[in-house]
């Protein structure tokens, strides 16, 4: 069976692709079997990884039950990915009369035997696609970026964690909040730190130990269509977001 670990936050430049991709690869290039479900209509985690534009099929057509799962997965060698575009934002997927909540849990179902890990990426909202993530995960993942205005309306976030948890997946646990660009040296970024431990402590989670520094290599890789592993293995992105799997890997086990 998958673990499945939705990267989530419903503000935007945040850090959430960059995360699902590094996570992705990470877990990838470490040998565990990866699936990245990309569910921004922005479609920028297939990008990120480098998938190439002759994929012919997106999470969408999976959604709709148009095509196997499985042939909409494209292979590569960061891990296998379910890739989107534009046409997710206008999907039609809310006006399906019952399970709408549940249609990417059913979709998923027949390949959950094959994945160690299955890792979502989420558009900047708390919408339709966000709820379909929430209620097939585990574990969600919050990253913030290390400024004040990020920090700003996470009340939202915590009642739609709670309403999942009471209907649709009691089990989800939120394993952190993961702040990126982050510069210690900086008065803000310790304020930031402090503000984000009480917002953590307000949805019972944690601040993760691991902070993803600020850097220019995660803005390089995905012109690359790379991976930020192979693309700058010394950089301090790499270092980061490897000390941060390790952070995660005891708490993510089955
Ligand atoms: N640690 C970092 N250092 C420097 N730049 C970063 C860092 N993390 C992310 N970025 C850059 O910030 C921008 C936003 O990051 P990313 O796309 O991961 O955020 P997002 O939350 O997925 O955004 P969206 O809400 O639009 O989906 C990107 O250009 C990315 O390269
Ligand atoms: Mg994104």
């Amino acid at each position: 069976m998958s673990i499945i670990i939705t990267v989530s936050n419903q503000k935007g430049g945040v850090g959430k692709t960059t995360t699902s991709a590094a996570l992705t690869s990470g877990l990838a290039l470490a040998g565990t079997k990866v699936l990245g479900i990309d569910l921004d209509p922005q479609g920028n985690l297939g990008f990120c990884l480098g998938a190439g534009p002759d994929t012919r099929y997106t999470i969408l057509d999976v959604l709709k039950g148009q095509i196997p799962i499985e042939q909409a997965i494209c292979h590569s060698e960061y891990g296998d990915l379910l890739i989107s575009d534009i046409t997710l934002s206008s999907s039609g997927l809310e006006k399906l009369p019952t399970k709408r909540e549940t249609i990417l849990k059913n979709a998923i179902e027949p390949i959950l035997e094959r994945y160690d890990y299955i890792i979502i990426d989420t558009p900047p909202a708390l919408n339709l696609l966000t709820i379909n993530a929430y209620s097939v995960s585990n574990h969600l993942i919050i990253p913030m970026a290390s400024d004040i205005l990020s920090l700003v309306g996470l009340a939202q976030l915590k009642e739609t964690i709670e309403s999942v948890r009471s209907t649709l997946n009691p089990g989800l646990n939120v394993l952190g909040i993961l702040l990126t660009r982050f510069n210690i040296r900086t008065t803000l970024s310790r304020d930031v730190l402090e503000m984000a431990q009480q917002l953590a402590d307000q949805i019972h989670t944690k601040v993760f130990e691991t902070k993803i520094r600020s850097g220019v290599a995660i803005a390089e890789a995905p012109a690359h269509g790379e991976s930020i592993f192979l693309y700058n293995p010394t950089s301090a992105a790499v270092t980061d977001y490897l000390a941060f799997i390790d952070e995660i890997t005891p708490e993510i086990q089955l």
